[in-house]
């Protein structure tokens, strides 16, 4: 059982996060991590901004294979795709949860009416942030979310419904656009990375391993996703960006705020060393704020051109 150490003195950690203000800019990014009621409230008493849950995946004629997940030159390699519990199953889950107001629900579907119905029965629960994951790079019905069927789906959901929706996107593959689109159509902000698609050759067999395109995450990814933020930001996207990908430390963390994100998501690090590093994490924040006499929010976007 790890003992969770409470902050001492509390420095300005909160952050604007949509129609809400988050304790602390760090956020649990939908993983396994984020699949169990019992590891979702560890998280939460570790005192996160907020948590995403394993991603729901609303087209059920889907099977869930439950794929690998190894660790592969300094990250980590997987295939796995969605959560293995349906909607209604997240929805008694979510009915358990103390302090459900720091969950963020991630959904998938390439039907709207299908997102729509998922965001409402979501919002009887409380849930009023939803993260829309289209961009599993183990999931090639991913495919068709190009920029106009993003525009699509968007303009329908957010005519529909009342949630705050977050698009998570990959840092590669017409990102710009793909967020432009999503902002057009309603979006209130973006996640971007998943993991980067990639495949892994294995010489033994001589196959791909998973048969298939699969996802890298941790570290080695970090340089991808920050130069996918700043050409977001280049391109003057408006709205919230969360950063994701390669977090391992707290200069990792401080980097994405100066380039420009409202907060960040962290997956394989806890992943590979345990939620621990996360309680650390964010006390170790907390001192350099203290430290330097600032406040979380007046180093946002500061990096110079
Ligand atoms: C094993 C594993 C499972 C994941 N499952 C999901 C998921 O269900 N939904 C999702 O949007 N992202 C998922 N991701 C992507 C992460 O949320 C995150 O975007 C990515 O790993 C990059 O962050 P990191 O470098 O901190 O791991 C998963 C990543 C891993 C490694």
């Amino acid at each position: 059982m790890v003992s969770i150490k409470k902050l001492k003195e509390k420095a300005f950690l909160d952050v604007e996060f949509l129609s809400r203000k988050l304790k602390n800019p760090i956020i649990i990014a939908a993983s396994p991590l984020t699949e169990r009621v019992e590891m979702i409230e560890k998280l939460i008493s570790c005192d996160v901004g907020a948590i995403v849950i394993k991603t729901i995946q609303l087209d059920c004629q889907k099977t869930h294979e439950k794929g690998f997940i190894k660790k592969y030159n300094n990250g980590l390699i997987n295939s796995t795709t969605y959560s293995e519990d349906d909607l209604s199953a997240w929805i008694s889950k979510l009915k358990l949860i103390k302090n459900a107001d720091r969950i963020i629900a991630s959904i998938y579907s390439t039907s709207s009416k299908r997102i729509i119905h998922a965001i409402n029965c979501l919002s009887e629960v409380g849930i009023q942030d939803v993260e829309l994951s289209i961009s599993c790079p183990s999931d090639s019905d991913c495919q068709v979310f190009n920029p106009l069927k993003i525009y699509g789906i968007m303009k329908e959901i957010t005519l529909n419904c009342k949630a705050n929706i977050i698009i998570k996107i990959s840092a590669i593959d017409d990102f710009v656009n793909k967020a432009k689109a999503a902002i057009d159509g309603g979006a209130s902000a973006i996640c971007i990375s998943d993991s980067i698609p990639v495949v892994k050759v294995d010489l033994n067999s001589k196959s791909l391993e998973g048969s298939c395109i699969i996802g890298y995450s941790g570290s080695p990814i970090k340089p991808i996703v920050q130069r996918a933020i700043y050409e977001l930001i280049k391109h003057k996207v408006k709205v919230p960006i969360i950063g994701v990908g390669g977090i391992s430390c707290l200069e990792d963390v401080l980097e994405y705020l100066h380039l420009g994100c409202c907060a960040v998501q962290i997956c394989s690090w806890p992943l590979v060393e345990g939620y621990k590093v996360i309680n650390e994490l964010i006390i170790q924040l907390n001192d350099w704020c203290l430290k330097n006499n600032t406040r979380i929010t007046d180093i946002i976007g500061t990096i110079k051109d």
